[in-house]
Order: C-alpha cells, then sequence, then structure tokens
C-alpha cells in the first residue's frame, strides 16, 4: 500500500504542494518550521481523518484562508482517489468521486501508522489516550467497528444528558440503557479478543529495541467484570450521585506491564520513549499480519533521539515496509540519517512550505 500523490491546498504553511511519491522511504529534510511534520500530518489525516497533534480544522487551514484541501491516490487494492475538504461551513469527504457517508466504509482504503513525540503520552496520559489507540487499531482491522464505537458514542452522550435532568424521564434512559448495552457488550468483546493477539506483538517489539531486559505486557481492565447489564444497575445510586453513566466501555483501561509493575509509575523516561516505540512497532506489524500489506509507516523526530541500539531495533521494520514496496516517510532535520538505512532513499528538501528533490 502506499501514497501515490500527494496535494494540498491552504493546508498548514503550504498554499499548494503536488507530489508524485514513488513506493519506498522517502526522507524529509529540513530546518525547524519549514513544514515537514505539516506533510506528515496531512498523510495521516487521509488514514485516519483526524490530526495526530489533536489539531482541529480551523488550525490546519492556511492563516488567513476559508478552508484547507487535502487530496490523495492511494494505490492498495486497486487505486483510490480521496479528497477532503473543510471549511467551519462545510466538510467533504470523497472516495472516487462520491460522498462518503459512512465513515466505516473509508476506513480500510489508506492504513498509516504514525511515530512521534506524542506517543509518549500513550504511557503518561490518561486512559482515553490508550482506549483511543486502541479503538483506531480495532477500526483498521474490523469494518464494523467504528459504527459501533459510534453508536455506543451517541448513547452514552445521550445517557448522560438525561442523568443531568432534574426530572428522570425512565422510559427514554431505559431505550438508551438498551442501545448502550448492545453496542457495548460488543466493544468489550472485541477489545478482550485484541489483547491476546497484540500484547505478544508489543513484547517482541520491546524486546528489539529496547536497552534493557524487562518484559513489557498490556493488559485489558475492562470497567465490566462479568455482565454489563447487571453492574450498569447495580451502578444506578452512584450514577444518579454523579449523574453520568460511571460503568461501561468508555471507562476501560489498558495497563501497561513492564514485569509486572505499571509502566506510567515505574518506568524511566527512556523505557516509556522504548514503549512507545513498541506499541507502534507492534500496530504496524498488526496491520501487516491482518490485511497482508504493511500500513505507511510516518516517522517523526523520533530517530535522531534513539541511540544505536534502539534504531537497529526499529529497522527490521523500516527494512520490511521497503522491500514489500510499502512507503515509510522520516523527518529529520539534518542529514545525519545513519549510513545502516542504505542510499535507496527519496530525499526531498522542506523549506517554508516548499517541497523540492533533494540533489544528491
Ligand atoms: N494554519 C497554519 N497556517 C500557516 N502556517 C502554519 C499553520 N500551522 C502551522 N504553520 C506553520 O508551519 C510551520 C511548522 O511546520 P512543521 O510543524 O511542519 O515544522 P517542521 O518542519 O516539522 O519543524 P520541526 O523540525 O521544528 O519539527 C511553522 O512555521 C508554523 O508557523
Ligand atoms: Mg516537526
Amino acid at each position: 500500500m502506499h501514497l501515490a500523490h500527494l496535494r494540498l491546498r491552504d493546508f498548514r504553511n503550504y498554499a499548494r504542494l503536488d507530489l508524485d511519491l514513488s513506493p519506498g522511504f522517502h526522507l524529509l529534510i529540513g530546518n525547524n518550521a519549514q513544514g515537514k511534520t505539516n506533510i506528515l500530518e496531512a498523510i495521516y489525516l487521509l488514514a485516519t481523518l483526524r490530526s495526530f497533534r489533536g489539531a482541529g480544522g480551523a488550525q490546519m487551514t492556511r492563516h488567513g484562508r476559508a478552508g484547507y484541501f487535502v487530496g490523495g491516490n492511494v494505490i492498495g487494492q486497486g487505486e483510490h482517489e480521496v479528497k477532503m475538504y473543510w471549511s467551519s461551513q462545510a466538510r467533504r469527504l470523497t472516495l472516487d468521486g462520491r460522498a462518503v457517508r459512512k465513515l466505516a466504509d473509508y476506513f480500510g482504503t489508506f492504513r498509516a501508522v504514525v511515530f512521534c513525540t506524542e506517543d509518549l503520552q500513550l504511557i503518561k496520559g490518561a486512559a482515553s489516550r490508550r482506549r483511543r489507540f486502541l479503538d483506531l487499531l480495532l477500526a483498521q482491522t474490523h469494518p464494523t467497528y467504528l459504527a459501533l464505537l459510534q453508536r455506543y458514542t451517541r448513547a452514552l452522550r445521550s445517557r448522560n444528558a438525561l442523568l443531568k435532568r432534574r426530572l428522570l424521564d425512565a422510559v427514554a434512559l431505559e431505550s438508551f440503557t438498551h442501545e448502550l448495552l448492545a453496542t457495548g457488550s460488543q466493544l468489550i468483546q472485541h477489545r478482550r479478543e485484541l489483547m491476546p493477539r497484540f500484547s505478544p506483538l508489543a513484547r517482541l517489539a520491546y524486546r528489539r529495541i529496547a536497552t534493557d531486559e524487562e518484559e513489557l505486557r498490556l493488559e485489558y481492565q475492562p470497567s465490566v467484570q462479568n455482565d454489563f447489564a447487571v453492574e450498569l444497575a447495580q451502578s444506578r445510586s452512584r450514577e444518579l450521585a454523579l449523574r453520568s453513566t460511571v460503568v461501561g466501555p468508555h471507562r476501560d483501561e489498558i495497563r501497561l506491564l513492564l514485569e509486572a509493575r505499571s509502566a506510567a509509575q515505574f518506568a524511566s523516561e527512556g523505557q516509556k520513549r522504548s514503549i512507545a516505540i513498541a506499541l507502534k512497532m507492534a500496530q504496524a506489524e498488526y496491520l501487516t499480519g491482518i490485511h497482508g500489506t504493511a500500513p505507511v509507516l510516518l516517522i517523526d523526530d523520533i530517530m535522531g533521539e534513539l541511540d544505536a541500539k534502539r534504531r537497529g531495533g526499529l529497522l527490521p521494520l523500516l527494512g520490511r515496509a521497503h522491500r514489500a514496496r510499502s512507503q515509510v516517510f522520516m523527518t529529520v532535520t539534518r542529514e545525519d540519517w545513519p549510513a545502516e538505512l542504505g542510499r535507496d532513499l527519496t530525499r526531498w528538501e522542506v523549506e517554508a512550505g516548499i517541497v523540492k528533490l533533494a540533489e544528491s
């Protein structure tokens, strides 16, 4: 799978950009604040419809403009053309010229995994970060997961809104409870099934890149212990007191353990960084295993920070992506990429929102 063409209009610091892209390894070289990460952000947006920096549409629109456009040609199972337009008035997403009505229909088109400094929040941040990571992985591998998650989220919001009213509408509450249980049970099931498959990949990835001998394990801690319906009913007095739904997969935790101890509490900074990379490597491996083709890898800033051992651990993944004619995009500020990568790279120079092939 690879992106054959990227087109940007009024996206971040790009007034217009049209890039033809081959499979293989792309290095984006440039000084700080020139627009390297912005390109990765646009590619990730095409894959997930989200910014990995958590930015909204207004933030990604070039200053002084009304909206942005990001388009791409993706070659995977056949060729597809994706177009996204955003402004405060209108949003459009088309796939091969047709409006996308259900996001779930779109999600399999293009898969990407991003490695960035924000990944550290997977370890240090709130449980919602880890749930989002899991949800993305499940959306990237199960055609029905995203729709299920959206239904659950809607039912949860409506239910919480009802709980906040002074007079409880028991009939309406019952109907949202029904929807919550139906969709929530399936979310739990998906997450439960994923964990024993994913955790060993993360363990292996950690072993490859970490400088210590400790073992990484992921543990799913569902908010629901046995029976969602029973536990939700039992929580009634608490939810009336707190005016919000206190049991369900929106309260799930995914614990990251090093030698059975909480990584958030006990791991060193270096270990946390290695765990973050291991999770992303495992995500890429898992997607490759399920779909038979590697996702596009977007690597922002992290390589320069890694020592030789950790770089060495990441290289096989990059090498495999390269050999499988998949694609890797990597940003660097100086051209100090170690020789182990070889010379078979496309090098782009990024300067003030202009991208040019580097002279060799
Ligand atoms: N909405 C926007 N409109 C115009 N310019 C923007 C917008 N958002 C960000 N920029 C500009 O984009 C540039 C930053 O781009 P980017 O984050 O891609 O830099 P970078 O090349 O990755 O730098 P670094 O090496 O520091 O990470 C900055 O100059 C910033 O002012
Ligand atoms: Mg950057």
